[in-house]
């Protein structure tokens, strides 16, 4: 290792014990080793090897600003169950190409295009919700965000939709649970789950085969939303398209990206809302209003407070990497603690508790609000699941009054790849009276939704 090395402090605890804290417990170990060693860490974690844990705003920033030839994304990552041909397993010039074709089908601006088929979603769903008995919402945020990126993203409809329905769920689920788990990817056949995984992938590329011939042969192809019909359109600067095998591999990771962090943290805000009945009364009022200011803040609040993904990692890759006072070697990982930053931040007094009004009419600081991670891997989604909140939750509030409560908050359960509540964001609801409503609700709210998406919340390269 070079002399120049000077790493932050860390436990000195047996490496298999790190593992295993990190494997049974790993928030209460991240508080623990926060409390002990302040706002930067070094310790040993399973599948991310020797790591230094930051969480410090200006650390953070000097982080997500570093040069891609000095920290790459970590490998091997998520590509091994998204395909090789997913953004999260592109390195330098070739992930760098690839955000080129989609950070623009996923700007802000555009996402006006989907608030009607989110809300048509969120509608239909809504109409199966029990009055008066208490139920979790995570399984109906599921449902909306899955049929939202079909349709939006993959532009499906008909018998593909229904097929992809069916597959995606346990498809994304598997993936998931193997992710982390590289030891069981031996195909022995379709009782064994790397088996039974690899024929759900086979199902999934057969119907987005048929799926891809079906939109490029559309004759209005120009005229079309989805994102997979402008990826079709889409050119690299050597003039060439992506090939079919990529445009599978990267449906399947933008599904498997958006679908259930978007769900996780709707049930979070239902969670969060239910136990803050004055900012639930507010939000009500401001919803029936049509405008829409504390609705975004608190969308805001709930990732701050409670989000789904708790790290954004790098692998340095240089010999050596300058962050702050320390230096980091080739090899380490390097991550930024998504709850710590939150929790830490100078930027947050009383960081426990949940206050919407700290984002109101503000946007929130890029390096101290980093639920989307940041820098040349910042999600491409984040204008896309913030437009969806923002939909489904005024939807449901028009729709529904939903019943406070003194409960304890859920604690966070770990579904593997987000952080949900334990009880799946548990709701009573009532059915409010029709013709509440305010007609120029939708429009107003749409409006300030988009602008506020294209300030703050729109994908960077
Ligand atoms: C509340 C919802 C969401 C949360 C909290 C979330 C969070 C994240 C985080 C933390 C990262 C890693 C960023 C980094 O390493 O710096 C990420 C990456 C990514 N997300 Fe999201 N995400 C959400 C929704 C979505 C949606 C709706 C989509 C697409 C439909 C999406 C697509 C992606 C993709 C493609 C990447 C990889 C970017 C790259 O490596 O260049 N995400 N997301």
């Amino acid at each position: 290792m070079s002399a120049d090395v000077h790493l932050p402090p860390g436990p000195r605890w047996p490496i298999a014990l790190q593992g295993a804290g990190y494997l049974a417990a790993r928030r209460r170990m991240m508080d623990v080793l926060h409390k002990r060693y302040g706002s930067a860490f070094t310790v040993m974690l399973p599948f991310f090897g020797p790591t230094v844990m930051i969480s410090d705003p200006a650390l953070v920033k000097q982080f997500f600003q570093t040069r891609t030839d000095v920290v790459r994304a970590v490998e091997p990552n998520l590509d091994l169950v998204l395909g090789a041909g997913s953004t999260f397993g592109l390195q330098g010039d070739e992930h760098l190409q690839r955000r080129k074709l989609l950070v623009p089908p996923f700007h802000g601006k555009r996402m006006r295009a989907y608030e009607g088929l989110i809300e048509d979603e969120t509608r239909k769903e809504l109409s199966t919700w029990p009055q008066g008995r208490e139920f979790p919402v995570l399984p109906s945020t599921m449902r909306i965000t899955l049929n939202a990126i079909l349709r939006a993203v993959f532009g499906a409809e008909g018998a593909e939709f229904d097929a992809l329905r069916k597959v995606m769920p346990p498809l994304v689920t598997m993936g998931s649970f193997l992710a982390f788990l590289p030891w069981l990817h031996h195909d022995l056949g379709r009782w064994s789950p790397w088996g039974r995984f690899l024929g759900l992938r086979r199902e999934f590329d057969h119907i987005v085969g048929s799926l891809i011939d079906r939109v490029s042969a559309d004759p209005n192809l120009d005229q079309r939303d989805d994102v997979l019909a402008l990826m079709l359109q889409s050119r690299y600067d050597d003039g060439t398209a992506m090939s079919r095998g990529d445009l599978a591999d990267e449906l399947f990771t933008l599904l498997a990206a958006g679908h259930e962090t978007t769900a996780t943290q709707l049930a979070w805000a239902v969670e969060r809302l239910r136990r803050h009945p004055d900012v639930l009364r507010r939000l009500v009022d401001e919803v029936d209003s049509g405008g829409s200011d504390l609705l975004q803040a608190t969308i805001h609040e709930v990732q701050r407070i409670r989000p789904v993904i708790d790290g954004a990692a790098r692998q340095v890759i240089a010999p050596t990497m300058p962050l702050g006072q320390w230096v980091i070697p080739r090899g380490y990982t390097v991550q930024v603690d998504i709850p710590l930053t939150h929790w830490t931040a100078e930027k947050y007094p009383d960081p426990d508790t949940f206050n919407p009004d700290r984002f109101l009419n503000a946007n929130p600081d890029m390096y101290a609000w980093v639920p989307f991670g940041g820098g040349t891997r910042r999600c491409l989604g984040a204008a896309f699941a913030n437009m969806e909140m923002n939909v489904v939750l005024r939807t449901m509030l028009r729709e529904f009054r939903l019943e406070p409560t003194t409960a304890r908050g859920e604690r966070l359960h770990n579904r593997g790849v987000a952080y949900a509540p334990s009880g799946g964001g548990s709701a009573v609801v009532y059915r409010r009276a029709p013709g509440y409503a305010v007609a120029s609700a939708r429009s107003n709210s749409v409006e300030s939704c988009a602008q506020t998406m294209s300030k703050s919340d729109s994908p960077r390269l």
